[in-house]
């Protein structure tokens, strides 16, 4: 992936904030733009090593703010609110911007519209009231989040990257064993015409490897605010199972049954608590602490669970690891929300990837369609569809049975 020019990090958070409240607002954008003009002038004297980037920017910015002004002018007054909600977000980092020592200094800007001033008067105070961010509600900005996604070289980890690429995300991380990876993240780029998909080859249960993804990807993109560890594996066999002629009996695996649970529950909630933790310590550099409804949502974590989870034949394993996702999610969710992170698990039926494929036509023929309502497989597609819904509506929490109507049979 083409490498970006570098920007101090709390500058590219400051302008991916900008960019959102003024994707909200033209009024408020242009407000903006005109603040933004004179706050830089205030970065005169600094040193050019930091004055050049941010100069670019800025530019960037204008052009942003110009290039929407043309085709927006008609929902400037309905969205003036939800804009206003948003400044709110940004003035306290703008706040915190001026106190560290490498920063231009950033005045409290004088501006002329009133409501914009009733913004202004209590800028560090908490917010005292709840107002609805805006008639839709809480909406998590895909457009230029940073994403990470395993599993992501085929079937539904790599339908998730390519949607969410497709959606705008700046970023999407994609992470597999596999080095097909590479070939995925280079359909999606040339799809999506830029260079937004950055694969990664490496285990998902390693914890070292882990974190440097974490780290890689805020250096090159920025916080990644979007978790979707979707890498998986099945090791199936019934629990106790029966020699016809031997009349000796044999248990599941032990070290199978280890490994299924190491990779399809313990490493999705280890890289979804990574990315949570990243997002709190990011916020208490900024000098937050708890989430307040009032501020956008600072991330989404979509866990892949299974409907394997409610119990299913020869899956003894695999949907241990999937019922305890539904506790790890369970409790994540209220836990994160502190940080202002949601937390969601879908659970999909039987989807057309390799894992399913691998059961064999004839057990798909025999045991899957004939119970499933709509008599085929779930497309990657409309998982990763019903995943980019739930990381992109605050108001859907906790579980999603997208299982195209299979009930497991007795
Ligand atoms: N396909 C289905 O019917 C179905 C149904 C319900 C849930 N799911 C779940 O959805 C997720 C995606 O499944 P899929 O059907 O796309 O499977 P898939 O086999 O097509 O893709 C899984 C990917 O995970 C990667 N992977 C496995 N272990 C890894 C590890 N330790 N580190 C890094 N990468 C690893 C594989 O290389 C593969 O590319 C899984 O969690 C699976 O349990 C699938």
């Amino acid at each position: 992936m083409a490498k970006q020019t570098k920007q101090p990090s709390a500058y590219a958070e400051l302008f991916d904030t900008f960019r959102r409240a003024a994707n909200q607002n033209l009024k408020l954008q242009s407000q903006l733009l005109y603040d933004w003009t004179r706050v830089w002038h205030r970065s005169e004297g600094e040193p050019l090593s930091l004055l050049n980037p941010l100069r670019q920017m800025q530019q960037g910015w204008a052009d942003v703010v110009m290039n929407l002004a043309k085709g927006q002018q008609e929902v400037i007054d309905q969205q003036f609110d939800a804009a206003i909600k948003s400044f709110e977000t940004l003035w306290p980092q703008m706040r915190s911007l001026s106190a560290s020592p490498s920063s231009p200094a950033v005045e409290r800007p004088v501006v002329a519209s009133p409501r914009y001033q009733e913004v202004l008067e209590e800028p560090t105070s908490e917010p005292t009231q709840v107002v609805p961010v805006s008639d839709r509600g809480h909406v998590m900005n895909i457009a230029q989040r940073v994403a990470v996604v395993t599993g992501a070289a085929s079937g539904i980890g790599a339908a998730v990257a390519r949607d969410l690429a497709a959606r705008g995300a700046r970023a999407v991380v994609m992470v597999d064993l596999n080095d097909q990876v590479h070939h995925t993240a280079s359909a999606i780029n040339e799809q999506t015409g830029r260079d937004v998909a950055d694969a990664v080859i490496g285990d998902t249960s390693n914890a070292e490897f882990r974190a440097k993804v974490f780290d890689d990807a805020a250096a090159r993109h920025g916080l990644v605010r979007i978790c979707v560890p979707a890498a998986g594996i099945t090791r199936d066999a019934l629990s106790v199972r029966l020699d016809k002629e031997t009349g000796k009996a044999s248990l599941y695996p032990i070290d199978d049954f280890r490994k299924v649970t190491e990779v399809n529950l313990i490493a999705p909630i280890y890289w979804a608590v990574e990315m949570v933790a990243r997002i709190a310590e990011d916020r208490r550099r900024r000098g937050l602490k708890k989430w307040e409804p009032a501020e956008e949502m600072e991330g989404a974590v979509v866990f892949l669970g299974s409907v394997s989870s409610q119990g299913n034949k020869g899956q003894i394993s695999y949907a241990v690891a999937k019922a305890g996702l539904e506790g790890g999610a369970a409790t994540l969710m209220k836990e994160a929300i502190f940080h202002g992170v949601r937390c969601g698990i879908i659970h999909p039926g039987f989807t057309d990837t390799p894992m399913a494929r691998a059961l064999g036509d004839e057990f798909l023929d025999k045991y899957v369609l004939p119970f499933t309502q709509l008599r085929r497989l779930i497309r990657p597609e409309e998982i990763a569809d019903a995943v980019c819904f739930m990381i992109s509506n605050s108001a859907v929490s906790g579980e999603l049975w997208a299982d195209a109507g299979w009930h497991p049979p007795a």
